[in-house]
């Protein structure tokens, strides 16, 4: 009873020959968002199809509110919403149309949250599907996942095509779905938007998981930034030596280097340069997930 929403336990997905997903484990507490954050082709849709039995595991076991995805369970699918990757709609009937029909398959008697998501959104009901841009089509699927306030909410990277004022909706959106105690799980490519509304993500990376922490705790051990200036020649060579530093750019008078874990062993090296200025920056998220993206093997 007490098994949060999503719990996705070494899930491998195989295709013939093909890669998918290797011993995927996640889970997704009760309120919570968490991003699922991968760059294309990583994994994160077959995923999100296993935990929706729209795809058979090849191994591992994957509990959707306390079910198996597999059993196509009616009660279980009416308390989910789904936004999939590649939205398919028919493209002949206008939004009214769509909205009215899943509204009937939901069995969905009161339509004010339906009418005020519509509100929010702008969409578009009137023309046949075929005559709306990708973002169009996409702010009804936003409504058909979230139109009967779902327990839980799989949105596979929901704000593809989307302009900069519609995503700021959809975070409000978001914000009160978790505030509701309902809970999401949101792929995405999108470092930022994983950034502003999860408090916790999973990173996946050819087909396997690679992070599974808060974004507090990715921000304490991403990378910050140091700027260096000279008023004499030095060799930068003594920077890159030290543990956890980086040197990015570097001229005779000019080095800017990034550095994780404790800053006074680059101090110390620093200092021993004796630099004219010294600008620190931030700890940037980013350049932990672009290194993460990027390298080979597991950030953990
Ligand atoms: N139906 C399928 N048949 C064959 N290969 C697939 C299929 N679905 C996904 N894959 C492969 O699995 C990997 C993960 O894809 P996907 O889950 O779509 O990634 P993401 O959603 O993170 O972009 C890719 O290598 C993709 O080509
Ligand atoms: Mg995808």
């Amino acid at each position: 009873m007490t098994d949060p929403p999503v719990v996705v336990d070494h899930l491998t997905k195989t295709f013939g020959k093909g890669r998918g997903i290797a011993d995927v484990s996640l889970t997704v507490e009760q309120g919570q968002v968490l991003g699922f954050l991968g760059p294309n082709g990583a994994g994160k849709s077959t995923t999100i199809r296993c935990l929706l039995g729209l795809y058979r595991p090849t191994s591992g076991r994957a509990r959707v509110l306390g079910h198996d995805p597999a059993n196509d369970d009616i009660d279980v699918l009416a308390q989910v919403g789904y936004l999939p990757g590649e939205l398919r709609l028919p493209e002949a009937l206008s939004g009214a149309d769509i909205l009215g029909r899943v509204r009937r398959i939901r069995g969905l008697r009161r339509t004010t949250y339906r009418d005020e998501l519509v509100e929010r959104f702008g969409v578009e009901l009137g023309r046949p599907l075929k005559a709306l841009s990708k973002g169009n089509k996409q702010k009804i699927g936003i409504v058909l996942a979230f139109m009967h306030r779902p327990r839980l909410l799989v949105l596979d990277e929901p704000t593809s095509g989307l302009d900069p004022l519609l995503q700021d909706e959809f975070d409000t959106l978001l914000r009160e779905t978790a505030q509701d105690g309902r809970t999401v799980l949101l792929s995405s490519h999108d470092l930022d938007e994983v950034q502003r509304l999860a408090r916790r993500v999973t990173i996946i990376r050819s087909g396997r998981i690679v992070v599974d922490d808060t974004v507090d705790a990715l921000r304490a051990r991403a990378p910050r930034t140091m700027e260096l200036t000279f008023d004499h020649d030095v060799d930068p060579a003594r920077l890159a030596a030290v543990p956890g530093a980086t040197v990015r750019t570097a001229t005779a008078r000019h080095v800017t280097l990034t550095h994780t874990g404790p800053v006074a062993p680059v101090l110390t090296a620093v200092a021993e340069l004796r630099p004219d200025t010294i600008t620190a920056g931030p700890a940037r998220l980013e350049e932990l997930f672009l290194h993460l993206y990027r390298e080979d093997g597991h950030a953990r």
